[in-house]
């Protein structure tokens, strides 16, 4: 059977995800062509010709982009650092920006002293993102993960255990809600990161096709001002992490001041630090957990 030349296919696939308003079109399609070729996205000029078979299932997954299906939800993946998630309907799909939180958590992991196993704890895992992403890039912490939603433990616990398949340290799950004052009470001061990438945008802010309409709601907001959720969890946070202990909280653009105000208030804080993103916007605000006088 005579092949076909791929590159003008994800031309015109780029034109038509430019045209149903897509953010990066030219990235998605080449995604969903190196998706379906079982390559990565750089390597697309080593596969110059295809069975017109592939090409066929290529324009039905472009024109299920088009209708703004997430393109996580197409090719099942999402990255955390060094791993792959699998996503879809039901739970959230990890972000790239949410990689500065990760960062900043292996970073202060980096400082501690090496005299006792670290404790992390995630708060609002979703599918396990940050907690399995910090499991495995450090074998030697406890991780535990919280998560309120049936649907997106389903997909946490499946990531759990393709990461133990994969011979990662398991993480311990635990299906609870992030603001109940009896949460983790066995880790009580002892804890030494708590991060969280809770659900924190304004209730009414515009969003687009692709979340609004696939990431879950209680995924997304957090109330009036997005911070309904962070309010709950910070009585936890302070009761839970050791003296000398941190916490860092992903935000929206618009809450920032207000949550590292929130964490300043009360004097259980200090080094309360607000993070921007790379396009230089607020995006986590971390604090330390003083140590008693
Ligand atoms: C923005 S998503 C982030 C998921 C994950 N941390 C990530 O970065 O991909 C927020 C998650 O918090 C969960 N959630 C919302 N309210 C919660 C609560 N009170 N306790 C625990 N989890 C909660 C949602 O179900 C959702 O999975």
């Amino acid at each position: 059977m005579t092949r076909i030349a791929l590159r003008p296919a994800i031309n015109e696939a780029a034109e038509v995800l430019d045209r149903a308003g897509v953010r990066s079109p030219r990235y998605d399609a080449e995604e969903l062509a190196a998706h379906l070729l079982g390559v990565q996205r750089t390597r697309l000029a080593l596969v110059p010709l295809v069975e017109p078979e592939l090409l066929e299932r290529y324009r039905d997954l472009v024109a299920r982009r088009a209708r703004r299906i997430p393109l996580q939800h197409l090719t099942g993946v999402a990255a955390m650092g060094e791993i792959d998630l699998a996503v879809g309907p039901g739970v959230f799909v990890p972000r790239p920006e949410t990689e500065l939180l990760f960062a900043w958590t292996l970073a202060f992991l980096e400082t501690l002293p090496h005299d006792h196993r670290p404790i992390v704890v995630d708060l609002c895992t979703g599918s396990g993102a940050l907690a399995l992403a910090v499991a495995h890039a450090r074998p030697d912490a406890e991780v535990h993960a919280v998560e309120v939603d049936p649907d997106a433990l389903t997909w946490a616990r499946r990531n759990a255990d393709d990461r133990i398949a994969d011979g990662d340290t398991p993480i311990v799950l635990h299906a609870d809600d992030a603001t109940d004052p009896e949460l983790l009470t066995d880790l009580n001061g002892r804890v030494d990161v708590v991060v969280s990438n809770p659900p924190y945008i304004p209730e009414g802010t515009p969003l687009d096709p692709e979340v609004i309409d696939h990431d879950p709601r209680r995924a997304l907001f957090g109330g009036a001002d997005g911070l309904d959720v962070v309010r709950g969890m910070l009585p936890v946070v302070t009761r839970l992490l050791r003296p000398g202990g941190a916490v860092a909280v992903e935000h929206d653009d618009s809450n920032g001041s207000e949550l590292a105000a929130l964490l300043g208030k009360n004097g259980e804080y200090s080094d309360v630090v607000e993070h921007p993103d790379l396009a230089g916007k607020p995006r986590f605000v971390a604090a330390t957990r003083t140590t008693p006088r």
